[in-house]
C-alpha cells in the first residue's frame, strides 16, 4: 500500500481512543507534548458498555492487594479529576457520590460477604456490616429475602459514556490531533518505535507511541513479540433499563451481589437509567448478546430487586474487557524503545482512568513511572532469562 507521511512529527502518538487512550492524550497535551491519537471512533470501545462503578472496595479480591493500592489512589483522585475535566470540556460526566450496598441472598452468599468484609478490614478499608432489615431500610426495593449486606459509602459511580465524550472534547480543546482512522501497523526503525501507519496509508511519525487499544492491544501489526501485551478479550453483557419518574427513586445507590457464583450489579443514574451487569465470558472476540446472558442477568437482578421486571428494557450490549494475566493494567515502557503501553485494565478501566492519565503523562515527560505505578510495568511479564547451561559432569 502507498504510504504518505503525516504532516508533522509528534512527540506522542496514542493508538486507541477509548477512555484510557483519551486520558493519556489529554494529560500528555496538557504537559506541552504535541500529541496525536488514532482511532476510527474516539470515545467508543468498552466504555460505551461499562456500568461505571468506581468499586475499589466492593470489587476487592484475594491476592490483588497491590492492585487495590492503585485502585484506591485513582478513586481518591476522582473528585478533582472530574472537576478539572468538566471545566476543560464544559460537559457533565454523571459522577455520583452515591456509595454501594453489596448484599447476600442466602447462607453461602452471606459467608462469602463476611469473608470479603474481613479482608476489607484487614486492608484498612471502610465498610459496615448491615442486617437484612437494615439493608432494606436503606433500599426499600430490595427483596425480603436479603440476609445481610455491606455498606460501602466510598464506592461511587460515573457515566462512562459521558466520561468518554468529555474526554474527546477535552482532547480537542487541548490541541490533540484526532485521526479518525485505525492504526494498522507500528512503524519501527533502528530498533525503535517511530509512529504508526493508519488505515488510509498515512504514516504518523512520533517520538513515542502509546498502545492503548484495550482488548485489541495485542493485535497491532509490527509490534515485536517481546513488546506485545498479553491482553485478551473478556466478554461482558450489560443491560440498560429505564426507571419511569413515577417509580423514582427506585434505588439510591449501586446494589450488587454474588448470586450462585456470578456477579450482578444494578447501577442507578440520576437521569433514570438503570444499568444491570455483567456476564464474564472467555469467548474470544464474540460480542453477541445472547438470550442466556440476558436471562441470567435479569434472573439474578430480579432475585435482588423483584420490581425490576416492571421497568422498560431499553438496551442490551456486550463489550470486551482487556484482561491481563494478573487482572492488573500494563503501564509504561516496553522492551521496544519508544513504545509504551496503557492497557490491560480488565474490570477497572473506568476507576483507573485518572491515575493512568497522570502516570502516563509522567512517564512520557520524564521517562520514569511514578513509584506507585512501578509494579504495573509491562516488564513484569518479560520471559525469564534462560538459565546458563550446567556443565556436564565428566566421567571419572
Ligand atoms: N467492573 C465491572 C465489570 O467489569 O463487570
Amino acid at each position: 500500500m502507498h504510504t504518505s507521511v503525516g504532516r508533522q512529527p509528534y512527540d506522542v502518538l496514542v493508538v486507541g481512543g477509548g477512555i484510557i487512550g483519551l486520558v493519556t492524550a489529554w494529560r500528555a497535551a496538557q504537559r506541552g507534548l504535541r500529541t496525536a491519537l488514532a482511532d476510527p471512533e474516539p470515545g467508543g470501545g468498552a466504555a460505551r458498555v461499562a456500568a461505571g462503578m468506581l468499586a475499589a472496595v466492593t470489587e476487592l479480591h484475594y491476592g490483588e492487594q497491590t492492585l487495590l493500592g492503585l485502585n484506591l489512589a485513582s478513586a481518591r483522585r476522582y473528585p478533582a479529576f472530574v472537576a478539572e475535566l468538566e471545566e476543560a470540556s464544559g460537559r457533565d460526566t454523571g459522577y455520583r457520590t452515591c456509595g454501594t450496598l453489596a448484599v447476600a441472598l442466602d447462607a453461602d452468599d452471606r459467608s462469602h460477604l463476611r469473608e470479603l468484609h474481613a479482608l476489607q478490614r484487614r486492608c484498612g478499608l471502610e465498610s459496615e456490616w448491615l442486617s437484612g432489615r437494615e439493608c432494606r431500610r436503606l433500599e426499600p426495593m430490595l427483596a425480603p429475602g436479603v440476609r445481610g449486606g455491606l455498606r460501602v459509602d466510598g464506592d461511587h459511580q460515573i457515566d462512562p459514556r459521558r466520561l468518554a465524550d468529555a474526554l474527546v472534547t477535552a482532547c480537542e480543546r487541548a490541541g490533540v490531533a484526532l485521526y479518525r482512522l485505525a492504526a494498522e501497523r507500528l512503524s519501527v526503525a533502528r530498533e525503535r518505535a517511530t509512529g504508526a501507519v493508519l488505515a488510509d496509508g498515512t504514516e504518523i511519525v512520533a517520538d513515542q507511541v502509546v498502545l492503548a487499544a484495550g482488548s485489541l492491544s495485542g493485535r497491532l501489526a509490527g509490534v515485536p513479540a517481546e513488546a506485545l501485551p498479553p491482553v485478551r478479550p473478556v466478554k461482558g453483557q450489560v443491560l440498560r433499563l429505564t426507571v419511569p419518574p413515577a417509580y423514582a427513586p427506585f434505588l439510591s445507590r449501586t446494589v450488587r451481589a454474588v448470586v450462585r457464583g456470578s456477579h450482578v450489579y444494578l447501577v442507578p443514574r440520576e437521569n433514570g437509567e438503570l444499568v444491570v451487569g455483567a456476564t464474564t465470558e472467555e469467548l474470544g472476540w464474540d460480542t453477541t448478546v445472547t438470550a442466556g446472558g440476558v436471562y441470567e442477568l435479569l434472573r439474578d437482578a430480579h432475585e435482588l430487586v423483584p420490581g425490576i421486571t416492571e421497568l422498560p428494557l431499553t438496551e442490551t450490549l456486550a463489550g470486551l474487557r482487556p484482561g491481563s494475566p494478573d487482572n492488573a493494567p500494563l503501564l509504561g515502557p516496553t522492551a521496544l524503545p519508544g513504545l509504551l503501553l496503557a492497557t490491560g485494565h480488565y474490570r477497572n478501566g473506568v476507576l483507573l482512568t485518572p491515575v493512568t492519565g497522570d502516570a502516563m503523562a509522567d512517564v512520557l515527560t520524564s521517562g520514569e513511572l511514578p513509584d506507585a505505578v512501578r509494579p504495573f510495568t509491562p516488564r513484569r511479564f518479560a520471559p525469564a532469562p534462560s538459565p546458563s547451561p550446567v556443565p556436564e559432569e565428566q566421567p571419572a
